[in-house]
């Protein structure tokens, strides 16, 4: 099949490769030059397990090409797929400038039938305000071509986005039209492997799907965070907890980690946006207004600790920190933990030495250079000459570290780990002093 896909951010970027790798014909367009060049020169803008390879094995044998050119990728896909950004407003609603555009771009220019595909995270309604973009210009143009708009919300993980993609739980499609339908089952058909996982339904619901999926693992993570701070009082230990709780099926062992707060550019994004719509519809949702709120002070659990175990004027102070991307295996740095504990460590006159495998470039960007945060390229430079460790992100180079180097490097035998990579005994008994999440008083 032919097809062209509208934006080369981590969803569009792995949409087009992996529709490529199973025999497609995929146009990626980004309107960003830089990006397009780079990706032409087999340079990806993100960092993402075996994306290099197969985006460089389909570019070479012609079935995957990147362009700025509109016109041509308009031309290109029967299936057009829009996967832009759908950032929050200031007043947390998402930002559908980018999808409108892209939505108005192809009907100007369109001369065929099109199935138009909203990959986006978008509100309840969107494909609606797609379709209507759409047909007004299609009227002005006097142009007869009939376009059709399905909801294909993705639900891959930064890290492991190929995975997800090629082997999904399920593929949600919302189409009210069963051609339209038919042909996402077509399209889809070679990752669904010996099962149907693909399920149709309209399209309202496809898209509300995304944010309630997205919603109900965010309060996940919410309601572990708030059981582990109080798990803390009690002197119980919230990971046997959720080993005790998880195992009971109808709760599942997945993502139930206490930890530093979830981060990145979907959950904090989709429930601010998900409030936002409720309260339009005329509806508090006061769980996820709960969640919102639990999370915000989860990011600064380790602060708290830090301070109280150091005091509040942090001068003099230097601190390693372990970890600055939101979670292990992207490079991504939207709102990770580690931008408030920084801001937190420096404001109180903290040195702090960083590292992390892959997001240092990034940090560099995001963080520019600050008075007292040194970015270092690697995990035991970092230890030099600090008062502590502090654990961010659970990057796999990071659960077993030489714990006599480390003690004996530190000033002071002190870990904080965001992240309960360690169990407090062990620790207890390298002579290390343990500053964990939800574990025991
Ligand atoms: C999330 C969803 O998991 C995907 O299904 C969805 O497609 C994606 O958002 C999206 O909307 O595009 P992602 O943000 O890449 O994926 O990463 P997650 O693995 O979900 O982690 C999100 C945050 O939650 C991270 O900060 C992570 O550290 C935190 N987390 C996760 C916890 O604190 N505890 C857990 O048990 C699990």
């Amino acid at each position: 099949m032919k097809i062209t896909v509208v934006g080369t951010g981590y969803v569009g970027l792995v949409t087009g490769a992996c529709f490529a790798e199973i025999g497609n014909h995929v146009v990626c367009l980004d309107r960003d030059q830089e990006r397009i060049d780079a990706l032409q020169n087999g340079h990806l803008p993100i960092h993402e397990p075996g994306l290099l390879d197969i985006v460089l094995r389909n570019a070479h044998s012609g079935r995957l090409l990147f362009t700025s050119d509109v016109n041509l990728a308009v031309a290109h896909g029967r299936v057009q797929f829009i996967a832009v950004g759908t950032p929050a407003g200031e007043d947390g609603s998402a930002d559908l400038q980018h999808v409108l555009a892209a939505a108005q771009a192809i009907a100007e220019r369109m001369q065929e039938d099109r199935l138009i595909v909203n990959k986006s995270t978008v509100p309840v309604g969107t494909a609606d305000r797609v379709r209507e973009t759409m047909a007004a210009v299609l009227r002005a143009r006097g142009q007869p071509a009939s376009v059709c708009v399905v909801s294909n919300p993705e639900f891959l993980k930064e890290g492991s986005a190929v995975q997800d993609f090629v082997r999904p739980d399920r593929v949600v499609v919302g189409a009210d039209d069963e051609q339209a339908a038919q042909s996402m089952r077509q399209l889809y058909a070679p990752f669904m492997r010996n099962r149907d996982r693909l399920i149709v339904m309209d399209v309202r619901s496809a898209e509300f799907t995304k944010y309630a999926a997205n919603a109900m693992l965010a309060t996940r993570i919410s309601f572990m965070n708030e059981l582990a701070l109080l798990a803390e009082k009690l002197g119980a230990d919230i990971e046997q907890v959720r080993t005790g709780m998880g195992t009971d099926p109808r709760i599942g062992t997945h993502f139930l980690y206490a930890g530093t707060g979830y981060g990145g550019s979907c959950f904090p994004k989709d429930v601010k946006a998900l409030v936002h719509t409720a309260r339009e519809a005329g509806q508090e949702l006061s769980i996820l207004q709960a969640v919102q709120a639990v999370n915000d002070r989860q990011k600064q659990v380790l602060v708290d600790k830090i301070v109280a175990r150091f005091g509040s004027d942090l001068q003099g102070r230097r601190f390693a920190l372990w970890g600055l991307a939101f979670k292990p295996d992207t490079d991504d740095m939207r709102e990770a933990p580690s931008l408030t504990i920084i801001e937190q460590l420096l404001a109180r006159g903290a040195e702090i030495a960083a590292y992390d495998p892959v997001a240092l470039a990034q940090a560099r960007l995001v963080l520019g250079e600050r008075p007292g945060l040194h970015l270092v390229g690697q995990a035991d430079a970092a230890l030099e000459g600090a008062d502590a460790l502090v654990i961010v992100t659970e990057w796999k180079e990071f659960r077993s570290p030489d714990f006599a180097h480390l003690a004996a490097t530190l000033r002071q035998p002190v870990v904080f780990d965001g992240r309960n990579l360690f169990e407090p005994a062990d620790m207890q008994a390298l002579g290390l002093e343990y500053h964990a999440i939800g574990r025991g008083a």
